[in-house]
């Protein structure tokens, strides 16, 4: 890959997106299905001779779907880094103009700035859902009109570009039918299962080295969280460590948890996670946790 000079590059797509390098990506925990899909997805990309063999192409476009916080965004980010290549992220308030044709205009100036860079980049449309919402449920304001434009002008511009494409949404159900079918894969992202969660606080507690037990019973707490609030709950937790015994805070775990529940609630509209409904019952099982964790020795 041709070497990436970040800042001239991310001024080339005429003031629109964000670019984000491959060496900032993390690696999202998945679960085990998503994860071989994936695998078997970059496998394929990195292929395309022996596809192109019985007349196939690697796949180029996913639409990824899922509740806030599930690790849409981080794993567009981390795809795109495994190929090496940097990610343009754009919010689709960026592309939405007040006036008649404007969007379809902003949204030709991007393709167009993608399709001329010397080297592959990865395209993801955030919230796509306001782009490309189904034109079955759109009337006939000026609003609604421009918003049918958009989806036009979304069919055309992808049918020109065979670039890796990526779009998340949280509300797969309002997307554009014609939309839909132009991705090739359809990623859902849920809220992590057990194993999952707690892959998710061991990675987030670090680098306390928690007991598996409590590692567990707070994977159990947050029973129905986010992988975005299980990393507060873990950050909180972190914090109060460091921090409690300067500032003469409890750190015992129960009332570690407690003022993380005062103080942090689940997205709206999202199910409520176990800590939050039993807070009693989650209380009382991390009072039996083996606690507090330890921070490995310095060198
Ligand atoms: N599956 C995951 N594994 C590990 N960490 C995660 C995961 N999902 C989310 N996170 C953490 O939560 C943060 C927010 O996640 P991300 O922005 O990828 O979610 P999203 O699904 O794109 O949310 P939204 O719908 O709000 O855009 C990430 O930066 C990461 O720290
Ligand atoms: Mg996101």
């Amino acid at each position: 890959m041709t070497e990436i000079e970040p800042e001239k590059l991310a001024q080339s797509f005429g003031g629109l997106g964000e670019l984000f390098l491959p060496g900032q990506a993390q690696t999202p925990i998945l679960s085990k299905p998503v994860r071989s899909a994936l695998h078997q997805w970059l496998f394929e990309i990195n292929a395309a001779d022996e596809l192109a063999s019985v007349g196939l192409k690697p796949r180029t476009r996913c639409l990824l779907s899922g509740p806030p916080g599930c690790g849409k965004t981080t794993l567009a980010h981390h795809i795109c880094a495994r190929l090496g290549i940097p990610i343009l992220v754009v919010q689709s308030t960026e592309i939405i103009g007040t006036y008649l044709g404007e969007s379809g205009q902003r949204l030709n100036k991007l393709f167009k700035s993608v399709r001329r860079q010397a080297i592959e980049i990865g395209l993801f449309f955030d919230e796509f859902d306001a782009l490309a919402k189904s034109r079955a449920d759109l009337g006939s304001s000026g609003a609604d009109n421009e918003r049918t434009n958009i989806t036009i002008a979304l069919l055309q511009e992808f049918d020109r570009y065979d670039g890796l494409l990526f779009a998340a949404t949280n509300q797969a159900q309002i997307i554009d039918p014609a939309i839909w079918r132009r991705f090739n894969m359809q990623i859902e992202i849920g809220l992590p299962g057990a194993e999952e969660r707690f892959a998710i606080v061991k990675l987030y507690l670090a680098p306390f080295d928690a007991d598996d037990e409590t590692v567990a019973i707070l994977a159990t707490a947050f029973d129905g969280a986010s992988p975005a609030l299980i990393r507060e709950g873990c950050e909180a937790i972190k914090r109060a460590l460091v921090l409690g015994p300067k500032i003469g805070l409890d750190i015992d775990l129960p009332a570690i948890l407690s003022r993380f529940v005062a103080s942090a609630s689940p997205a709206e509209g999202q199910p409520i996670p176990a800590l939050w409904q039993d807070r009693r019952g989650a209380f009382n099982a991390a009072a039996k946790a083996p606690w507090p964790p330890t921070l490995p020795q310095k060198a």
